[in-house]
């Protein structure tokens, strides 16, 4: 069912640094910040030949990254996307699977403008998992 690798994402402290490290030591192509206040992030995407990396920090002060920062102070892998075909058919397929969908099971339109959904890490491996349908 799911398909490529759409992103993984890493919250970070502080988003200037981190892109300048993926930017000069990792020598990758790296987008400026923008701010998404409806998602609580600010957000850098991180384009490599294969897939992306999204590095988040959190932005005001009910961000959904506060969090998680608060217990990876130095920052840390937050989710893996995959795209997925057919969001709600994926969705009606993970609950019939037995899995936790976040939220009220509604998909959100996501950073990139797709709808997206997100998966209780504790049903997959200890790995928050989003959705995206491509
Ligand atoms: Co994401």
């Amino acid at each position: 069912m799911i398909g490529r690798l759409n992103h993984v994402a890493i919250v970070v402290p502080d988003i200037a640094a981190a892109s300048a490290l993926y930017r000069t030591a990792l020598g990758a192509d790296v987008s400026d910040a923008v701010d998404m206040p409806d998602h609580g992030v600010t957000t850098v995407f991180i384009t490599l030949p294969n897939t992306k990396i999204e590095l988040l920090q959190p932005l005001g002060a009910t961000s959904p990254v506060q969090g998680f920062l608060d217990r990876n102070p130095s920052g840390g892998m937050h989710h893996v996307c995959y795209e997925v075909e057919d969001i709600l058919a994926a969705r009606d397929h993970l609950k019939a699977e037995g899995a936790r969908v976040l939220g009220d099971g509604e998909p959100k339109i996501g950073a990139h403008g797709k709808p997206v959904l997100f998966l209780h890490p504790k049903d997959f491996c200890g790995t928050l998992v989003e959705i995206e349908q491509a």
